[in-house]
């Protein structure tokens, strides 16, 4: 359960999900949104190609858009890659950094996704660092060690509750059903807040802790519950605007 003092997120990564008509998709989101009230934060990350529609589709909507991934640079022969400034102009305020699908399949280590997240600094955009274990880490009881060596490379100093969001995504439970018990979530989220308490003091009981991992409508709310869990970041279930917002509606 997200505390007082932070204001919980609920974060949609669409992958490479989305085509120009799912904007209508969006619009239902965007209309579901109301509801919230402001409880919580609203955010979706499309694809590069549906930023700026999802942007316009959301404005005046408390619904925020995010990216998927960044370059490191601001400009230059990167072909194919994507600044955070060119996220920034396109209307996201937000950039996932680290997805394991990254790590996994551009091989991205930990210093390039701390290079990325100071990118998205540079571009004033809220950085949402990835991290965590495969299954095989976690059967050799391997977890905290693997988060704590991907959260110490992967969050640059100067971190603060208004520029990172740290996603706990067991690569495990990605896209598959599983999920942690409840237990071991709150566990680790707690494993985490210690570590950036260790780095940035008072500063890490203001970061958000998202939970990501087939989390939909259905186990949102205990999950939810969870002390230290401040929120979601929703892979396929964010592809349908009636789940999303049942995920969402925990906090409504
Ligand atoms: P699923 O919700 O589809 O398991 O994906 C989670 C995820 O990777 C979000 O970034």
């Amino acid at each position: 359960m997200a505390d007082g003092t932070r204001r919980p997120l609920v974060a949609g990564n669409w992958k490479m999900n989305g085509l120009r008509r799912s904007v209508v998709e969006f619009a239902k989101i965007v209309a579901g949104s109301a509801n919230l009230a402001g409880k919580a934060d609203l955010m979706v990350c499309p694809p590069a190609t549906l930023l700026t529609a999802l942007a316009e589709a959301a404005k005046s909507s408390a619904v925020a858009i995010g990216g998927q991934d960044c370059h490191p640079e601001s400009a230059g022969a990167f072909t194919g890659d994507i600044a955070a400034e060119m996220l920034a102009d396109a209307g996201a305020v937000a950039v996932i950094v680290g997805h394991s699908e990254r790590r996994t399949n551009h091989r991205e280590t930990d210093a390039d996704v701390r290079a990325k997240a100071l990118a998205a600094w540079r571009a004033s955009l809220l950085a949402i660092v990835c991290i965590g274990e495969a299954q095989v880490e976690r059967e050799q009881g391997r977890t905290l060690d693997v988060l704590g060596r991907q959260l110490d490379g992967s969050v640059p100093d100067g971190a603060t509750p208004a520029n990172l969001v740290v996603a706990y995504e067991p690569v495990w439970a990605i896209g598959t059903g599983l999920t942690p018990s409840v237990r071991d979530v709150a566990q680790v989220h707690e494993f985490i807040r210690q570590r950036l308490a260790q780095r940035l003091g008072a500063a890490a009981g203001g970061i958000r802790i998202l939970y990501g991992g087939s989390v939909k409508g259905s186990n949102a709310r205990e999950l939810m519950a969870a002390p230290n869990v401040d929120g979601a970041l929703v892979g396929g279930a964010s592809l349908k605007a009636d789940e999303f917002l049942a995920i969402a509606g925990v906090y409504g």
